[in-house]
């Protein structure tokens, strides 16, 4: 079953975002994050190969580059409007918050998956104290801004998985955010995998065993 809710359907902060919402039978949660162009259903695929018991919660970026959905404003290429990264934050954290109670979803069953931008706005969500999910799995995410003073994501666990060729993230953000998230008390894992920006098997294959999902179990 998908359930899906579109921004002028539901009321409150779970009416800022267009969403899928699709019920699994693990009691975990996979918050799905899409990258500058994609929208809510874009990630369900790679969440249901990743975990396939696991309930989907997908939202749609707010924001509009050239009719591409993104979830906080850049300047240009890898340069971020701060101010819109620390607001879009704040916002989506409220709405994450809003959906895990609306959804009774148990927030300790939750794993953010982001990719790219939407890997970007799961860390700035940790790097702020707007949300964290007790584990986060990274894909091509860049530092997207510096800590808040009092941040914490203390007991989270995050994979960051970098291309070693992505033209877009330069091996140093890889390096430099899993530093960052470490200093707001995250425990940090960072692959490398063969590739560039776009995601292959190995990303697959390697987020499913830092996962630890059994599907057996799952299903
Ligand atoms: C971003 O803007 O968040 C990053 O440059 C990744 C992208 O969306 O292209």
């Amino acid at each position: 079953m998908i359930m899906s809710t579109s921004r002028g359907g539901a009321s409150g902060d779970l009416g800022r975002h267009a969403h899928v919402f699709q019920p699994g039978r693990s009691g975990r949660t996979l918050l799905l994050l899409h990258g500058t162009g994609g929208d809510e259903h874009d990630l369900l695929r790679l969440g249901a190969m990743l975990d396939a018991g696991a309930s989907l919660l997908s939202p749609r970026g707010n924001v509009s580059e050239a009719g591409m959905a993104r979830f906080f404003r850049r300047v240009r290429e890898g340069v971020f409007d701060e101010a819109d990264v620390r607001a879009r934050s704040a916002e989506l954290g409220a709405w994450v918050r809003a959906a895990l109670a609306h959804y009774a979803i148990d927030p300790a069953g939750v794993t953010s998956v982001g990719f790219s931008n939407g890997a970007n706005v799961a860390a700035a969500m940790m790097l702020l104290g707007a949300y964290a999910a007790p584990r986060a799995v990274l894909l091509r995410a860049m530092v997207p801004i510096a800590p808040a003073p009092g941040a914490s994501a203390a007991g989270a666990r995050v994979l960051v998985l970098a291309g070693t060729s992505d033209p877009i993230v330069p091996a140093e953000h890889s390096v430099r955010l899993a530093d960052l998230l470490r200093g707001v008390g995250a425990e940090v894992t960072l692959r490398e995998v063969p590739g560039g920006h776009g995601l292959t098997r190995d990303d697959v294959e390697i987020a499913r065993e830092w996962m630890g999902v059994n599907d057996e179990r799952a299903d």
